[in-house]
């Protein structure tokens, strides 16, 4: 694994997809230079217009910054702001964004920018691919979460009362700006959920980045800015090859759902709220996605453990236990849990899909579960 401290130049990934493809581009102090960087992926025209869509912490923190950069480069932008957290993945977000970018008079060749959170990224996105029968879109990804996950691969979503990102549509962004300058004003608790997608990574198909975080995952955390780009970049890279690959998840970029299967079970059963980050239940459920391996007799121990140590280590959650005003009521079943997963997107033809293991770095799509041995497993999980 090469890690150059001194690297400190931006990095751009590229996503390959065809006529679809675009850039990552990963570096320091990006958001300064975003007029210069976008320009030449908006249509050509004397003034180029954009709509910048964020969220009321992120506007407080980055918005001035970006605002600034398109003005030096000549570029038109009016701004839409909406209040921060999940809740505003819904309906009602939807329509008052669609139609603040209609009166904003955004057409076919004007862009929209969505800086912020996977939340921004998912909303913004998603209207971006229906106004006027889809418009470019630009991720300016704001947490760890979104720089190496959210932003990248095309997915947009709102929630529906039946559950989570179940409306939604696959459009490509024009061009992905992940600056890691911007990471310093994102809380500790938001850092570590983003590090959980990280560790999903390595624990896909790459053993040797799993060893390169164990070495330097709590570094990464506490700050280290040189080894969050080298972490982003890895990420970005790794998403890009699955998404080239597979871009609407017809197969192998399932696998990018590792730990989501429990995990979202967990985030029911929490209700969506700020009780349970999205990456918390995907740091869990790596761990019961590895724990259910080694109960299957798929995975060594030794693999599992060290999974759970090093989760441990960057202060991460394992267990159900570990999530905070866990119901402690007995509300928590292996059957509602089940349910909870039979409810679960990935749900195909009444079976459900699992991505586990062999081995760090040997992860793999499967249908063949026996519901019974997760029945047994879940009993265990909760009463942990
Ligand atoms: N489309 C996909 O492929 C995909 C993949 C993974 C997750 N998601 C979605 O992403 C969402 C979660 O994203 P998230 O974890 O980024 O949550 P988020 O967008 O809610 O951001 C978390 C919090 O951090 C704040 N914040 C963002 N950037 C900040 C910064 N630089 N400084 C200070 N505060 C900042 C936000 O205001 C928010 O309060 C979920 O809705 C999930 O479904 C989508
Ligand atoms: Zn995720």
């Amino acid at each position: 694994m090469t890690f150059d401290a001194t690297t400190t130049d931006a990095t751009t990934v590229v996503v390959d997809l065809g006529a679809r493809s675009y850039d990552i581009i990963v570096g320091k102090d990006l958001l300064p230079q975003a007029g210069p960087l976008i320009r030449p992926v908006l249509s050509a025209g004397d003034k180029p217009k954009v709509v910048i869509v964020t969220d009321d912490i992120v506007a407080g923190h980055h918005l001035k910054t970006l605002t600034s950069s398109l003005d030096a480069s000549d570029i038109a932008w009016s701004t839409i702001t909406v209040p921060a957290g999940e809740a505003s993945k819904n309906f009602q977000q939807l329509e008052l964004v669609l139609a603040q970018m209609i009166e904003a008079r955004i057409e076919r060749n004007d862009a929209v920018i969505a800086l912020g959170g996977g939340v921004i990224g998912d909303l913004a996105g998603f209207a971006a691919s229906v106004l006027r029968r889809g418009v470019d879109v630009i991720q300016i990804p704001t947490t760890l979460l979104a720089q190496v996950d959210s932003s990248v691969g095309g997915k947009t979503a709102i929630n529906a009362a039946q559950g989570k990102n179940l409306i939604g549509t696959f459009h490509q962004p024009r061009l992905v700006i992940a600056d890691i300058s911007v990471l310093q004003s994102l809380p500790p608790r938001e850092l570590k959920a983003g590090y959980a997608e990280i560790v999903k990574y390595g624990l896909i198909d790459d053993p040797a980045f799993f060893d390169w975080l164990v070495e330097n995952g709590s570094a990464l955390l506490d700050g280290d800015n040189d080894r969050r780009q080298f972490a982003v970049v890895k990420s970005c890279e790794a998403k890009a090859r699955m998404v080239a690959g597979d871009e609407r998840e017809t197969g192998n970029r399932a696998l990018l759902n590792l730990g989501h299967t429990f995990g979202h079970a967990l985030e029911a059963e929490m209700g969506y709220g700020d009780g349970l980050r999205h990456g918390e239940a995907v740091s869990i459920g790596m761990r019961m996605a590895f724990d259910f391996s080694l109960a299957t007799e798929l995975c060594p121990e030794e693999d599992t453990e060290r999974l759970k140590q090093h989760l441990i280590a960057c202060h991460m959650p394992v267990h159900i236990s570990d999530i905070p005003g866990k119901a402690q009521d007995g509300k928590w079943t292996a059957d509602v849990l089940l349910h909870h997963m039979g409810q679960d997107k990935k749900v195909s033809a009444g079976e459900m899909t699992f991505i586990l293991a062999k081995g760090i770095g040997q992860s793999f799509v499967t249908r063949d579960i026996d519901t019974e041995e997760l029945m047994t497993f879940l009993t265990v999980e909760v009463s942990k």
